[in-house]
């Protein structure tokens, strides 16, 4: 089969956080299946350059109808550890995409219409005509309605399109300006109820309900948020369009790439280890312990990896922190914001902890020091409010590093509680969960945790193991793809 990707992100190249891991990890696992695989990014001026080999100009003068004009574009290509990368650059003079930053602009709306625009253009003129579109979030949501409403007249008609929405919070709301951008004329056609007009405002088009709306198929990353949009209030106003779009709409659990984020082989670590054999991972705390200035001591090491958003629980990562150090334990945080508000909160937290050696905080990105800390830390908190999938549960049972979770979305599907989970047997739980959002909620969950690390650490060690045994690799979730993929080719 023929799939094109179409996403704002890819990893390792252009990464915010889990959707470019997933872009990525489900590439390459369809490439080896011997699938086609080619994968669409916007040419954003801050990506890791240096993750992309022999990146040259594969078409000049895409001229992409904006306006009443157009804008010329070039398309570059290269490859990212294996996988086809095109790159779309604008030529215009206000350059979409070189703004020092992926997201957060003030026109990232129609920053993103134009590059959902500018994919399909391409795929047009180079006669590029994939089976699957593969759209990812709300800054894709408006490949499929484009498609449907102009594409196809230019001969795309055999293409079907699969939409997944990573995170519902973010949906793409635009004025009426983004139809005469896009060329979707007629407005009072798009602003119905049942095409793009947004639940609440109905003043506004929402880019992720034309991606439901006009997909052949919805996917979101978890079975159980997909329970949760649909029938809960996570959908974030959606739920009543999922529910008229049930027969299409499904979770899948994402996947973790076992080549990038492996123990036995990453490229970050110096020292190695399996689950037979876990000596490498007590190097790798004390090589995490020197880097970051803790005392190097024999205490239960507790780490939060993750943007600083409220999507993650601010104030229970806080209190985790705080606690940590109350049970004598060491606490490490690295994290990225966004949000001024919570930047300068977390500035503000690491010049008080400063001299306090059983705490780091590392505030931006950095993608090296997140895997020392995978396998480093003994235990890895995610206490979010919501999170449709949730990757650092998983990337931490990889390295034996145990998650102590609160039960929402995909954490319910992964993390199954030591203690108190009823259906699993106790050889196939893996971690700590808990519900409420209080303080008191964690501190039990941490109690138990550290509880378990201090006076029993064989039967900590066994647990870290039973998290390491199992799969959460690609292996299951592109099967399930694939069967989507084919449904919708034949329909
Ligand atoms: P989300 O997509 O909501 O941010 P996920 O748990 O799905 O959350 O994925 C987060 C991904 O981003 C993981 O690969 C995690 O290791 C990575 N990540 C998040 N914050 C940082 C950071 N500050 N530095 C390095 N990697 C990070
Ligand atoms: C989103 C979600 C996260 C999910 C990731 C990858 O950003 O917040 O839960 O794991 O996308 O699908």
């Amino acid at each position: 089969m023929y799939i094109v990707q179409i996403a704002a992100e890819c990893a390792p190249v252009v990464k915010a956080g889990g959707l470019g891991d997933v872009v990525y990890g489900l590439s390459r696992e369809l490439s080896l299946r011997g699938h086609t695989v080619e994968i669409i990014l916007p040419k954003y001026d801050c990506m890791r350059y240096d993750h992309i080999w022999g990146l040259h100009e594969a078409y000049q003068d895409l001229l992409v109808p904006w306006y009443d004009g157009v804008i010329r574009c070039t398309v570059h290509c290269g490859w990212v550890h294996g996988q086809l990368c095109f790159f779309i650059e604008p030529l215009s003079e206000d350059n979409f995409f070189n703004r020092g930053t992926y997201y957060g602009c003030k026109d990232d709306n129609m920053r993103f219409a134009f590059f959902s625009k500018a994919a399909l253009e391409f795929l047009l003129r180079t006669n590029k005509r994939p089976d699957i579109l593969h759209c990812h979030d709300w800054q894709t949501g408006l490949v499929p309605v484009l498609l449907y409403e102009i594409y196809k007249w230019h001969g795309m008609t055999n293409q079907r399109v699969c939409y997944t929405i990573h995170n519902f919070k973010h949906q793409g709301i635009a004025g009426a300006d983004m139809l005469k951008a896009t060329g979707l004329n007629n407005e009072a056609y798009y602003f119905e109820y049942d095409r793009l007009r947004d639940n609440f405002n109905p003043f506004v088009l929402n880019f992720m309900k034309g991606g439901i709306v006009y997909s052949n198929f919805v996917t979101t990353v978890s079975p159980h948020h997909a329970w949760e949009a649909h029938h809960g209030e996570l959908g974030y106003g959606l739920g009543h369009t999922l529910h008229v779009h049930q027969h299409k709409f499904g979770g899948i659990l994402n996947g973790i790439d076992y080549e990038f984020w492996n123990p036995e082989s990453d490229r970050y670590l110096s020292a190695h280890y399996t689950k037979d054999d876990l000596t490498g991972k007590a190097a790798n705390k004390k090589a995490l312990q020197e880097r970051l200035w803790l005392e190097v001591e024999n205490k239960p090491l507790i780490a939060y990896i993750g943007r600083l958003d409220d999507q993650k629980g601010m104030h229970l990562v806080h209190h985790a922190m705080y606690y940590a150090l109350h049970r004598n334990a060491q606490f490490v945080l690295l994290g990225s914001a966004t949000e001024p508000g919570i930047n300068q909160w977390f500035w503000h937290e690491k010049r008080c902890l400063n001299d306090n050696p059983n705490v780091h905080l590392e505030l931006g990105f950095n993608e090296e020091l997140s895997h020392l800390i995978y396998a480093g830390a003994d235990l890895i908190v995610v206490p979010s409010n919501f999170e449709p999938c949730g990757l650092t549960q998983m990337i931490g049972f990889k390295y034996g590093t145990v998650p102590i979770v609160r039960g929402v979305g995909g954490l319910v599907n992964t993390v199954f509680d030591r203690d108190y989970d009823q259906t699993h047997l106790p050889e196939e739980r893996n971690g700590y969960v808990f519900y409420q959002t209080d303080d008191s909620a964690l501190e039990s969950a941490m109690d138990r945790a550290i509880g378990l690390w201090e006076k029993y650490p064989d039967e900590f060690q066994e647990l870290a193991v039973q998290g390491m045994n199992y799969d959460y690799s690609w292996n299951h979730p592109a099967k399930d793809y694939l069967e989507i993929y084919e449904f919708i080719r034949h329909k």
